[in-house]
């Protein structure tokens, strides 16, 4: 096995194992890389539906997505992205084709427990576009102004699925539309490293606990500006066959999109809680 970075202040990109076949030295060595470098692409991997769930019980808690229509029907746990892109009538489905742009962290909305990590196995790859870029948020706090970082001790931020525009709840079932907000402090400690991060999502933001409307945007529209360093980002362009899984709790991503609607982008898909 070979670990080296996949840029200089984020990434590891993995080659020469198979992760259905780690020794314990493998996989302690494996995730303590992913501490380290928030996001870890590992190379040529060949899974079964079974196998690549079994690899991210090793991260944690294994948990079907909220979004019950993209679901595998015999492994809930496993959702299919870039499926069903097109409508009945055969226009585009945006809220699928579209799912993941903008920069934000998976499953700040979720009430079932901490969203630790997400996996994604890359099956069907365009020729050209749908990167998915990452952002280490460890850097982002770093960067912070002092007066700004003093300003934002003890605020608590709230979310909802799809935030105040209520972006892609069409794909929610009706009784997932109304799950109440969940708050999360904008500076968190890492429970593992016990590093410092801005935790920040734009795309699933509601308000500011306590704070007033015209602050509180004052405050998001600062944060948005600031929570991505140029040069803490990798943009990961896709191989067939690679799987991916980052930290929800130190990284933001985005997917790139940019590729032609005619050409598939497929990927299986796995939510881990701590
Ligand atoms: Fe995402």
């Amino acid at each position: 096995m070979r670990i080296e970075p996949a840029s200089p202040k984020v990434g590891a990109l993995v080659t020469g194992l198979d992760m259905t076949r780690m020794t314990d030295a493998e996989w302690h060595q494996l995730y303590q890389a992913w501490l380290d470098h928030q996001v870890l692409v590992v190379r040529e991997q060949n899974f079964t539906i079974p196998q690549f769930l079994a690899v991210a019980e090793r991260f944690g808690k294994l948990t079907p997505h909220r979004v019950r229509r993209t679901r595998d029907a015999e492994y809930p746990a496993l959702t299919r992205m870039g499926v069903n892109t097109r409508k009945p009538d055969g226009k585009v489905d945006q809220a699928v084709f579209a799912r993941g742009q903008g920069w934000h962290t998976d499953g700040p909305w979720e009430v079932r427990g901490v969203s630790k990590a997400t996996q994604l196995y890359g099956l069907e790859i365009p020729s050209i576009g749908g990167d998915t870029w990452f952002a280490n948020m460890y850097a982002s706090h770093d960067a912070l102004p002092e007066a700004l970082r003093q300003r934002l001790e003890g605020v608590q931020a709230e979310y909802v699925y799809g935030g105040r525009e209520r972006l892609g709840v069409d794909l929610l079932d009706p009784d997932d539309r109304d799950a109440p907000p969940v708050l999360w402090p904008v500076l968190r400690t890492h429970p593992e490293t016990g590093r410092r991060s801005l935790y920040f999502n734009p795309y699933h933001f509601l308000r500011f606990t306590g704070m007033d409307e015209a602050e509180g945007n004052a405050l998001a529209e600062e944060l948005k500006a600031r929570m991505i360093q140029p040069d803490a980002e990798y943009h990961h362009k896709w191989h067939k066959h690679d799987y991916v899984v980052w930290d929800n709790r130190c990284s933001n991503h985005a997917a790139a999109g940019g590729y032609p609607i005619d050409q598939p982008r497929i990927h299986w898909r796995a939510t881990i809680l701590e």
